[in-house]
């Protein structure tokens, strides 16, 4: 099973979508194995974005991540990252899909509502970023044999 980061940004919490969010990744099926409200800090985010530390909105993007603190979310599942992703749309929200979350709730490329890993290997470092080890949990959930067949997962 995949672990994949979810960000619900400071515009996300701001115009109280933190509920609505949550309960889109519940009902598509995902195991929440963290949870946890955080202030994003400058090294932080220089760790967190680095693959954008030259681009003209870097600034403006930490100053947008430190206004609130964020809820940090680690989602379980097969292929957890790519399912993810679909369910929170591309970055630029009013082109993303219908039925997606920024394509459902935002208008922004920037202040886009939520973040999520973009592959395994991003998802193992943001995770490491914000979580410790004692705040991801291994448990069973009665969900597992409704949402996949057996031997699927
Ligand atoms: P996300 O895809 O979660 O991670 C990178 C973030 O940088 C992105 O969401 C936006 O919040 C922000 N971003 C990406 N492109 C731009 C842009 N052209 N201008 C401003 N912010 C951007």
């Amino acid at each position: 099973m995949e672990r994949t980061v979810v960000l619900i940004k400071p515009d996300g919490i701001q115009r109280g979508l933190v509920g609505e969010i949550m309960h889109r990744f519940e009902r598509k099926g995902l195991k929440l194995v963290g949870l946890k409200m955080v202030t994003m800090t400058d090294a932080m985010l220089d760790s967190w974005y680095v693959h954008h530390k030259d681009k003209p909105f870097f600034e403006t993007l930490k100053t947008f991540m430190e206004w609130t603190p964020v809820v940090a979310m680690v989602w379980e599942g097969l292929e957890a990252v790519a399912a993810v992703r679909k369910i929170v749309g591309i970055t630029k929200a009013r082109e993303a899909e219908a039925g997606s979350i920024r394509g459902d709730f935002g208008m922004s490329g920037s202040q886009n509502i939520i973040h999520a890993s973009d592959s395994l290997e991003s998802a193992e470092k943001e995770l490491g970023l914000i979580f410790n080890a004692d705040e991801i949990f291994d448990y069973e959930s009665g969900m597992d044999s409704l949402i996949y067949s057996k031997g699927e997962a």
